[in-house]
């Protein structure tokens, strides 16, 4: 009976322990940045989950109030400063950030590996596959769904509808990417409207992750629950959660059943990265199905998310300055601006290509581009949430335009 009143109290001296030593004992505790910061992770919490991936834009003020080391919460700094650049990506030792590791739900992936050996270890046998020669090599494919990419804008010129290029550059990488990861697409490209693409489950795992970092229980527990109750409860968690099981459409854990038991095809045109890993020098407990599939996750959510996002900040900029545009007609200079927006490193060719609605290649003129009316502005692509990945404001319908067929 006398420990009933005791707990109250105990649980309030750690409380005020926890809180002193935060404040006062940590080894970062001489670091500036607000005190409810230091004491609390909800502090964070705040700002990415209530207000949806705000950190960032907080993030930045703190650093204009307080200089260019701030401590963002009880045990993290955040650097404001290009000269730290060396010394974080440096020679020599350097253990990634160990709460982290679950963020994304891959924590077997060398995105989330924290210890330094095990993230060389895991990570030796993809960079050779990252080498130019290597993705020169891939060339062809990314020619061919360039081509059937234009073939649909084509489509789209004829009938004048409007489409989203951003949501067509997301199908674009997704194919390029699983093609080099698994050998074979999953067609986003011929999806109506380009509608089936990876878009909806990265962007999910990438919100449910700011959650997910603050509670390292959830996805333990989600995995744990039956997947209609996960549905019923969390449809973004449920999205999150397909990509690691073996279900339609993302079937990751189906295409590596036939790799590893060497029933799937291999393309002999190009290398592919899952059967190189499988083949590869990794020990046996590297190559177990689970741990693949989490690698692959991360690789074609890697591959796809920030180059379609780059691609389709560059196509806004393009749609909607005939002076940007006339300059990649013309091939000339791989940077441009729009006021207010900041410089946007451009693609040359690519952007020529996926802009011009045609393939170089054919005989027509390539100097005649077809029209592009924009149905969008630079809201839709200007960073309005940090989820991890960036997203613009939630009620934008993308990078839309519709493309008239050129006068000649
Ligand atoms: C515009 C294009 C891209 C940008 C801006 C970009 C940016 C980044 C950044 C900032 C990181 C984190 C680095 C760190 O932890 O210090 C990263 C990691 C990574 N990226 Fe990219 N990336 C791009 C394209 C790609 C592509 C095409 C792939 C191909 C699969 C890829 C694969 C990866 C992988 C596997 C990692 C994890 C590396 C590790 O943990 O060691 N990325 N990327």
């Amino acid at each position: 009976m006398t420990f009933v009143p005791a707990r109250p109290f105990v649980f309030a001296a750690y409380l005020v322990s926890l809180a002193i030593y935060r404040l006062y004992c940590s080894p970062i505790a001489q670091f500036p940045g607000p005190k409810l910061a230091a004491l609390s992770r909800w502090y964070e919490f705040y700002h990415e989950v209530a207000l949806r991936g705000q950190f960032t834009f907080h993030i930045a003020e703190l650093h204009r109030k307080y200089g260019p080391i701030v401590r963002i919460n009880p045990q993290e700094l955040h650097a404001s400063d290009s000269e730290f650049w060396d010394t974080l990506y440096g020679p020599g030792r350097v253990d990634k950030y160990d709460d982290c590791s679950n963020r994304l739900n891959i924590p077997r992936s060398i995105f989330s590996t924290a210890d330094y050996n095990l993230h060389v270890l895991r990570k030796a046998p993809l960079l050779p596959l990252f080498s130019k020669k290597r993705i020169a090599d891939f060339q062809p494919v990314i020619r061919e769904k360039l081509d059937i990419l234009c073939t649909k804008i084509d489509g789209y010129v004829a009938s004048g509808r409007p489409w989203a290029i951003n949501r067509a550059l997301t199908a674009f990488s997704g194919d390029v990417i699983t093609t080099y990861v698994f050998s074979e697409s999953y067609q986003h490209l011929e999806s109506p409207d380009f509608n089936e693409t990876f878009h909806e489950p990265f962007m999910a795992t990438s919100e449910v992750g700011h959650v997910a970092l603050q509670f390292k229980w959830l996805y333990p527990l989600m995995n744990a629950l039956p997947a209609w109750l996960v549905l019923k409860m969390q449809p973004q968690i449920f999205l999150v959660l397909q990509l690691g099981k073996d279900s339609i459409p993302t079937d990751f854990d189906a295409k590596l059943k036939a790799i590893l038991s060497g029933t799937a095809k291999e393309n002999p045109d190009h290398p592919t990265i899952l059967y190189e890993l499988v083949r590869g020098d990794l020990p046996p407990q590297e190559k177990q199905i689970d741990r693949l599939n989490e690698e692959a996750q991360l690789l074609v959510a890697a591959g796809l998310t920030p180059s379609s996002w780059a691609m389709s900040v560059a196509a806004l900029h393009i749609v909607r300055s005939r002076h940007i545009y006339e300059q990649l007609r013309a091939g000339r200079g791989p940077v441009a601006a729009e006021q207010g927006h900041g410089p946007v490193v451009l693609p040359v060719r690519q952007g020529q290509q996926v802009m011009s609605g045609r393939e170089p290649r054919d005989s027509r003129d390539p100097a005649v581009p077809g029209d592009f009316v924009p149905q969008t502005n630079a809201s839709d692509v200007a960073l309005a949430h940090d989820f991890f990945l960036p997203s613009a404001r939630l009620d934008s319908k993308g990078v839309r335009v519709t493309v008239k067929e050129a006068e000649k």
